[in-house]
């Protein structure tokens, strides 16, 4: 039988993404905002509390066949601000990119004000700029300073 090497918790994938150095119980919440639940049809690995040489504890999610672009990974962002991105081809690591929360988020949290234009019948999307204090709404001025996750679309 084959065995696992020790320290390789899931099998390399051969085509697909690896989102690694998740911050510690976040995977789930990624899988959210990435729209994956038990009803689609995503080939998954999930690691959650591994060791981690620099963060101390971190998850890790594969998807097969599946390549992340830009805007799932700003999502991601929000609340794995450490996460490195790893596109596999044929078993080969062919980009890693960290995360970076872009200056405007468009279209992916919603607005807690439900007096704000985005929340009403307007075909508004949501806009929010990514600041120092938090993420700022462009319509209404709201700035939502902390559990993001909750407010993610
Ligand atoms: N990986 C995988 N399947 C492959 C190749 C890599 O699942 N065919 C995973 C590895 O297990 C690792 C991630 O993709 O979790 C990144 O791979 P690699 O760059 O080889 O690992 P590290 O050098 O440890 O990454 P880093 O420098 O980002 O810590």
């Amino acid at each position: 039988m084959k065995q696992t090497p020790p320290g390789l918790l899931v099998s390399p994938i051969r085509d697909g993404t690896v989102i690694d150095h998740i911050t510690a119980g976040e995977a789930l919440n990624v899988l959210r905002i990435l729209g994956i639940t038990g009803t689609t049809e995503e080939c998954l690995s999930i690691a959650t509390n591994v060791a981690s040489k620099h963060m101390g504890k971190k998850d890790i999610v594969k998807i097969e066949k599946r390549e992340l672009v830009k805007e799932e990974v700003n999502r991601i962002a929000l609340i794995a601000p450490r996460a490195t991105i790893n596109i596999i081809r044929n078993y080969l690591v062919t980009e890693k990119k960290g995360v970076e929360i872009s200056g405007i988020l468009r279209g992916v949290v919603r607005c807690p004000n439900p007096g704000c234009i985005s929340n009403t019948s307007e075909p508004i999307e949501s806009s929010f700029e990514v600041t120092a204090a938090g993420l700022h709404c462009l319509y209404c001025d709201t700035v939502i300073t902390k559990d993001i996750t909750s407010h993610i679309i």
